[in-house]
């Protein structure tokens, strides 16, 4: 396998390919999602919701990240693996932020991090970069400012709003980002976005004009059936699959038809 690697993410965009992205936390999901050419494999912290049940992102700590994200290192043998700071890790001061970043290096493996933010994370983010680990930022619907903003809907509608995604947008690849997730805006805003930085933006419910796709992958699996957001595509339905298993299994048991008398010794 070719490794992914931030280099050849910016040379996708530049031929005109578009990245492939999907969340994974642990080493089973990886190593399927990993072998089917998913391009970078995000260790979100979507995994406080999907993995822990919990409400928002923000309670999940830096070391249950880096529990998820060393589990997600061991599967891959192509795909970029990009892992997100946790709430509370860096937004406190640069040097807390770079401590956490290392940590995440040095302790799971993962090729990359991600901070939700732009202007207001400057310092940190230059510190980082500086130390040499690689940046995704990521715009627009930030879920770990959701008690700031009050609702999951679209953000970046008015103008002020847009404008400063924009420059934040110009501000991430000037500091030397890699790339940029942009979640729940507009299309056209994503679109123009795109068109004005050489770095690949990745969108989530941000239409069709970026330079890739990211979903949570339990989310496009299905699993997650009671989530439907207009953006998500769903590509399997193992929500019902999974149900219909463990109805067979649990039928079976009760029944004793399981195990027959080829499945012992
Ligand atoms: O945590 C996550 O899954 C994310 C993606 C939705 C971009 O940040
Ligand atoms: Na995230």
């Amino acid at each position: 396998y070719k490794r992914v690697t931030t280099k050849s993410l910016v040379d996708m965009k530049k031929n005109g390919e578009n990245i492939a992205m999907l969340t994974a936390y642990d080493y089973s999901m990886a190593k399927i999602v990993d072998g089917a050419g998913i391009d970078v494999i995000l260790v979100g912290d979507s995994a406080s919701n999907v993995m822990a049940g919990h409400e928002t992102t923000l309670p999940i700590t830096l070391d249950q990240m880096i529990y998820h994200a060393t589990s997600v290192v061991r599967a891959i043998n192509r795909a970029l693996v990009v892992v997100d700071l946790p709430f509370g890790s860096y937004q406190s001061d640069p040097k807390e932020a770079l401590r956490s970043a290392i940590r995440i290096m040095k302790e799971s493996g993962g090729h990359a991090v991600k901070l939700e933010g732009g202007k207001e994370i400057k310092e940190s983010l230059k510190r980082i970069l500086n130390a040499g680990i690689p940046v995704m930022g990521h715009l627009g619907l930030t879920p770990q400012s959701i008690y700031k903003f009050g609702t999951y809907t679209v953000r970046a509608k008015e103008e002020e709003e847009a404008d400063k995604l924009k420059s934040d947008a110009l501000l991430l690849e000037r500091l030397g980002c890699f790339a940029i997730v942009l979640e729940k805006v507009p299309a056209k805003l994503a679109k123009e976005v795109a068109e004005s930085i050489s770095i690949p933006v990745i969108g989530i419910g941000a239409g069709n004009g970026v330079d890739g796709q990211v979903l949570v992958v339990h989310d496009m699996l299905g699993m997650t059936h009671e989530f439907n957001p207009r953006f998500l595509r769903r590509y399997a339905d193992l929500h019902t699959e999974m149900t219909k298993a463990f109805e067979g299994y649990r039928d079976d048991v009760k029944s004793k038809k399981f195990p027959s008398d080829d499945e012992q010794y």
